[in-house]
């Protein structure tokens, strides 16, 4: 059946349990930044819904956007961080806040923190709806964290399995004969359906 729902294992966190998360984070932003004007930092695409969701509880602030890659769509990190578009303000001496949907190796997030304070960021914080503490291979800490996920592949609010799944309301485990590359005959996702 033409359902991206039927992919899915089990629902890790509900679209309510999202946006409860948001609030909860915004809202903490806006305290913390309050009397100053930070720039979100946006990570597409995974971060995108997150993002937006997020800085609506948020007081004056700017958003820009950036995007770095690495997993290419699949399942496991090709260890290699890529700058696909980079930003064009100057973020020299500005309070940045860096939106992530999922801190796992942590190589985004180190290649991004390294970059954005050899420019001169006066300050750089992080916040990721998901934390896969277990995944790290690089040091990266999440100053802001929705929900410290299990290492599983998931999808879902942003996360993508070959670009596909990002514009599903809540996050959850993809089913393995989805991406199994012994079961890939099983279910046949290509982009031409
Ligand atoms: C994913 C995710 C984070 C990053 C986290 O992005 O959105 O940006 O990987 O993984 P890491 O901690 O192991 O670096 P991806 O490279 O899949 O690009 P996308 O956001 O465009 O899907
Ligand atoms: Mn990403
Ligand atoms: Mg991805």
């Amino acid at each position: 059946q033409w359902d991206m729902n039927n992919d899915i294992e089990r629902v890790l966190y509900s679209a309510e349990d999202i946006a409860a998360a948001a609030k909860r984070i915004g809202e903490e932003l806006a305290r913390d930044y309050e009397g100053r004007t930070p720039i979100i930092l946006s990570v597409l695409k995974g971060a995108a819904l997150w993002t937006v969701d997020v800085m609506r509880h948020m007081q004056y602030s700017e958003v820009e956007f950036i995007n770095v890659s690495s997993y290419n769509g699949g399942v496991a990190s090709s260890g290699e961080v890529k700058l696909v578009t980079d930003i064009t303000s100057d973020i020299k001496g500005r309070d940045i806040i860096i939106m992530e949907d999922i801190v796992d190796t942590g190589r985004s997030l180190r290649f991004m923190l390294d970059m954005l304070m050899e420019r001169g960021a006066k300050s750089v914080k992080v916040a990721s709806l998901l934390d896969k503490k277990d995944g790290r291979v690089v040091e990266a800490n999440v100053d802001y964290i929705g929900f410290d996920v299990p290492k599983e592949f998931v999808v879902g609010y942003g996360l993508d399995y070959k670009d596909l799944y990002r514009n599903l309301p809540y996050v959850g485990v993809l089913k393995l004969e989805v991406y199994a590359p012994e079961h890939q005959d099983v279910v046949d996702i290509t982009p031409e359906h």
